[in-house]
């Protein structure tokens, strides 16, 4: 099985290590170095088999090629998975990020890492302790903080370009949005658009989480349950991926859809069907682009808070780009994009 995953594969290497100790799969897939190192954060789970841990590194890692190209990042595609049996705590979990980080260390910078699901700032100060190729790290640590306020303006930049492209403006005044998951990038996002003039529709899993942002910027609230049926302009989904799917699309009653949250498409064929039913996407490796940006950009790249900000608006400017090629070649924005980027890849592949 593992054969059959890593064969059917087109990336460059994976990297497995069984940590006897805690009983930890640990993979690392680096899908694309053609424009940089590897760059993608640590998924700590739990999964039902190891093959389900590899096939997820696997496919991540491949999304991460396709996002750092559409972000004009000098950094290719990778991710890593922690597969453990229980989520750890304290010192054991230290134990395991100190091991975990010797393995990224032994790949001399081919790969960097970054928090992933399950892996916040702490951890990447511990894996830090053992190895430099790490972003994310608390400030203290000498990271840039959390990435998630910049990655909702380059979601808010994202919807502008969107709305422009759907309905002619891109003035979100007036315009109903349905914000799905109110977390730390739902969050900022709906007060960016509340200052915007938008009328906003929340949910949240978390009901507390969602009438506190409602109360903040005046909105609804709706069920999670019901917040695909609710009439809107645009959904946005930011809380959790494969939210568009064979049964929720179907349902949505709106123009456009622009969110946050990684692999919303459940399967590829959701992209044509989201296409039928006469509502533009926008790719979410490429909305949500501002987590990468704001961490190589920091902490790599000796990016400005003014240059940071300009890049930040650029995702518009890029989503612009996804949309007029669509049209041009009579695809789907998910297609144009994966096009535009793998040209990309492709020109950086060429011998100078
Ligand atoms: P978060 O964990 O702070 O917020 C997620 C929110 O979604 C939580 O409030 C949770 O209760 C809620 N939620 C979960 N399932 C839900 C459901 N079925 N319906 C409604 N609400 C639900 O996470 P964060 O950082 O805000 O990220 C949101 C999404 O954006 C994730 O998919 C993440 O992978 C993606 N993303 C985040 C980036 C960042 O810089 N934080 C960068 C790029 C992507």
């Amino acid at each position: 099985m593992f054969e059959e995953l890593i064969r059917g594969w087109d990336g460059e290497f994976v990297a497995a290590r069984f940590d006897a100790s805690s009983s930890t799969w640990m993979f690392v897939g680096v899908h694309s170095t053609a424009l940089g190192p590897g760059f993608g954060g640590t998924r700590m789970k739990v999964y039902a088999t190891p093959e389900e841990a590899l096939g997820d590194v696997l496919r991540l890692s491949a999304a991460m090629t396709l996002k750092n190209a559409m972000a004009d990042l000098p950094f290719g595609g990778g991710k890593s998975v922690l597969a453990v049996p229980a989520i750890p705590e304290g010192d054991a979990r230290t134990e395991l990020l100190r091991r975990y980080a010797e393995l990224v260390a032994s790949l001399a910078g081919s790969y960097v890492t970054a928090c992933d699901m399950n892996t916040t700032e702490g951890d990447m100060d511990v894996v830090g302790e053992r190895c430099p190729y790490v972003m994310g790290r608390s400030a203290a640590a000498g990271g840039s903080g959390t990435s998630a306020p910049d990655t909702a303006i380059g979601v808010f930049h994202g919807i502008r370009a969107t709305l422009a492209h759907a309905f002619g403006s891109d003035d979100p005044s007036g315009r109903t949005i349905v914000v799905e998951g109110t977390g730390a990038v739902g969050g900022s996002l709906c007060d960016l658009l509340a200052d915007a003039g938008a009328k906003l529709v929340v949910s949240d899993i978390d009901p507390e989480r969602a009438r506190a942002v409602a109360d903040r910027v005046d909105a609804d609230v709706v069920d999670p349950e019901d917040a695909f049926d609710r009439s809107c302009d645009l959904f946005s989904p930011c809380a959790t991926g494969a939210v568009l799917n064979a049964d929720t699309i179907p349902r949505l009653r709106c123009r456009v859809v622009a969110g946050a949250a990684n692999n919303q498409l459940a399967t590829p064929v959701d992209a044509d069907r989201l296409s039928a039913a006469g509502i533009l996407y926008a790719p979410d490796y490429v909305v949500n682009a501002g987590g990468v940006l704001h961490l190589a950009g920091y902490e790599r790249l000796g990016w400005t808070p003014e240059h940071v900000s300009m890049r930040l608006a650029g995702i518009g400017d890029t989503l612009t780009q996804v949309f007029v090629a669509a049209d041009h070649h009579g695809v789907t924005p998910e297609a144009a994009a994966y096009r535009i980027a793998s040209e990309r890849i492709a020109a950086a592949r060429e011998p100078r």
